[in-house]
């Protein structure tokens, strides 16, 4: 459907998501995803998925995230910039992709959905989407509010809907993507595991801080506002759910959680600048390899599970 050699996504990722490391995807034979609102304007993101270009001829996918901000987004002006930039994928997550399905179909966009409920798959199958990408309890950034894990959710989702869904939250390695398929996926989309690569624009002492962490060492966020986030357990995310249980408002919380400061995080490589997203996969991983090595160690070790451990079971 999307042009690549392996089934594995990049996510988009807020700050991350740019031209280095949606390029090494690419090259790598995966599917890479710029993130449409780390660039500051439509403007800077038709430049972006020019620099992308530049640095890969594979395809690529913009995400283009639409959740409740406390500043106005020019959602419409970003999605013009997506479509005349010629991108022919684009992964919709945070909120029914309904609204713009017209024209994404209508200039031929594949369309992945990211959603987190079996019931907002349907809904988006509905809408017209191309494939669904269903993100387990697990996972970084916007979980949902079912809690649902993905080991119930991916079979759920194979089970209730017609077009291909790719497995989502909680993957870092092969065994990952062995089971995703196992369990009904068409494939795996990462975002954790991704930031700990050579390529991926995070400062290294985030990358070492992400080796050395464990599957204890997320935090769920903002669960009083109804828009859970799966952050790394740190001083600023204890503060966010210490001021959640004293009744304090978004306005006050808002500027200690702020995406600003979480860009810090990344650019100056302090884990206590701001909130930072981080899914439970964190736990499984060990090293900062370069995306093709990653993208290629993942493919092996699923081939080599389904060839001889899998086949071992089979009668
Ligand atoms: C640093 C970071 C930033 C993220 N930002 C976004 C975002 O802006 N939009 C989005 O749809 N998903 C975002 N995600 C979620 C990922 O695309 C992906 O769904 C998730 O990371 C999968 O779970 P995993 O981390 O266990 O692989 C982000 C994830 C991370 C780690």
């Amino acid at each position: 459907m999307f042009g690549v050699e392996h089934p594995i996504i990049q996510g988009g990722m807020q700050w991350v998501g740019r031209a280095e490391l949606v390029s090494a995807v690419a090259n790598a034979g995966a599917l890479g995803c710029l993130t449409a609102l780390t660039q500051p304007t439509p403007e800077d993101l038709a430049k972006e998925i020019d620099r992308t270009r530049e640095m890969t001829d594979k395809p690529f996918a913009v995400n283009f995230t639409i959740l409740p901000t406390l500043k106005p987004v020019p959602y419409a002006e970003y999605m013009d910039a997506i479509i005349e930039s010629g991108v022919k994928i684009v992964e919709t997550a945070g909120n029914n992709p309904k609204e713009h399905m017209p024209k994404l179909k209508a200039a031929g966009v594949k369309v992945i959905h990211k959603c987190t409920s079996v019931r907002h798959a349907i809904s988006a199958q509905k809408n017209g989407v191309d494939c669904v990408s269903i993100d387990g309890f697990e996972c970084a950034g916007h979980p949902g509010e079912d809690d649902t894990p993905g080991l119930i959710l991916i079979p759920r989702a194979a089970d209730q809907l017609d077009i291909p869904i790719v497995a989502s939250g909680g993957f870092a390695d092969g065994r990952g993507l062995a089971a995703a398929l196992a369990l009904g996926a068409e494939g795996i989309n990462m975002g954790t595991r991704f930031m700990a690569t050579k390529e991926a624009p995070v400062h290294d002492k985030i990358k070492q801080r992400i080796v050395e962490a464990s599957e204890l060492d997320t935090t769920l966020i903002f669960r009083t506002l109804r828009n859970t986030s799966r952050m790394f357990n740190n001083a600023v995310s204890r503060k966010v759910v210490e001021m959640e249980a004293e009744g304090k408002s978004i306005q006050e919380i808002g500027p200690i959680a702020s995406g600003q400061k979480g860009r810090l995080v990344y650019e100056q490589g302090d884990e206590d600048a701001g909130v930072w997203s981080a899914g439970m996969c964190i736990g499984l991983i060990h090293d900062v390899p370069t995306v093709a090595e990653l993208v290629s160690r993942i493919v092996a070790e699923a081939d080599g599970i389904i060839e001889e451990r899998l086949k071992r079971f089979a009668s």
